[in-house]
């Protein structure tokens, strides 16, 4: 298709005809937006790392789930920050819990807002990490218990969705059949199916407590170098029974989003984790870039690679601009 026959700048002349060839286009119902819960009453307490994101407490974070779905995003993910850990991560199952108390708040308040959880161990653990340690080692499949009995309590407080994001081997299956036998059928499984093991954590880890006492990830999360083995992981969980499967980090990982939508045929999800954020709200700041345009350029981005879903800190500054 040569030139002069061809002119591409013939699309491009203006705002109307930009609007009718514009391929990606981002709307409200694509978002989801993470919170942070902790115990106390009128906690806002906010990570330094993350302008704009703050611990709260349930009645405050109610307030907020609550406004943020009148914005119309239609989903929002829990973190749970507990007062006590210890080695088991115990407080992670307890059916009277940080995440499970706050989800029957957000569920009698809100109760058409889909709530999400996050099931992996490390921020109720003393040593951080995201299974059962023994001698040094992350255990694998003694862990899949602890995991499928939080989702259980998770489930039973009235969650819509599980997201277990602790990348034990085997864990969706474990989870999806602990699920079953209690009568949960019903109970979505979101699984971090390609999780990476990444820098851009570090803020989380500050709002969360959650980093590793030693070591690392890196003998559970992957390795960033590895997309064919992203396909796998998510295959694996696909076969295994989760309904929505996700790639995270994001940003670095666009090329793994886009293999992985072309792959599977159940809806894909993308964490647009909290280094990403904290990076363009640090470099707005200074001014040296336009924070909102560039928001709004990376969850275009995420969306235009393949993801459905993007779960993401951004989300209610993104929706002032955003068609529900
Ligand atoms: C593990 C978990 C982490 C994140 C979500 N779930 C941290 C980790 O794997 O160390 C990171 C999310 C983010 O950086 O925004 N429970």
């Amino acid at each position: 298709m040569s030139f002069p026959t061809h002119r591409y700048r013939r699309l491009r002349q203006s705002e109307g005809i930009l609007r009718m060839v514009r391929e990606t286009s981002l709307s409200t119902d694509d978002l989801i937006e993470p919170f942070f819960v902790c115990e106390g009453i009128n906690v806002r307490q906010e990570i330094s790392s993350m302008p704009g994101v703050c611990r709260l407490s349930i009645n405050n974070l109610v307030a907020e789930v609550k406004a943020a779905y009148a914005l119309g995003i239609p989903a929002v993910i829990l973190f749970g920050i507990p007062d006590k850990k210890d080695e088991l991560g115990s407080e992670a199952y307890n059916p009277d819990g940080i995440v499970q108390r706050a989800v029957r708040e957000i569920k009698n308040a809100v109760p058409n807002v889909v709530v999400i959880t996050d099931v992996c161990v490390d921020e109720y653990t003393d040593h951080g990490h995201c299974g059962i340690v023994k001698n040094g080692k992350i255990l694998n499949d003694a862990t899949l218990d602890i995991l499928s009995k939080m989702a259980l309590t998770h489930a039973e407080a009235g969650a819509d969705i599980v997201a277990p994001s602790d990348m034990m081997d085997g864990r969706v299956q474990a989870i999806r059949k602990t699920l079953d036998e209690t009568s949960h059928q019903e109970t979505i499984i979101m699984s971090y199916a390609a999780k990476y093991a990444s820098a851009f954590y570090g803020p989380f880890r500050e709002a969360a407590g959650s980093s590793p006492q030693f070591g690392d990830r890196c003998s559970y999360q992957m390795d960033p170098a590895n997309a064919t083995e992203g396909l796998k992981e998510v295959f694996q969980d696909v076969e295994e029974g989760a309904d929505i499967i996700m790639v995270k980090p994001a940003l670095s990982y666009l090329d793994v989003i886009y293999q992985v939508h072309r792959e599977v045929n159940i809806p894909v999800a993308a964490y647009n984790v909290s280094g990403e954020y904290s990076m363009v709200k640090a470099a707005a700041q200074k001014g040296w870039v336009d924070g909102d345009k560039v928001m709004m350029e990376i969850l275009l981005s995420i969306k235009r690679a393949g993801a459905q879903m993007i779960l993401s800190y951004f989300s209610r500054e993104a929706a002032k601009f955003l068609d529900r």
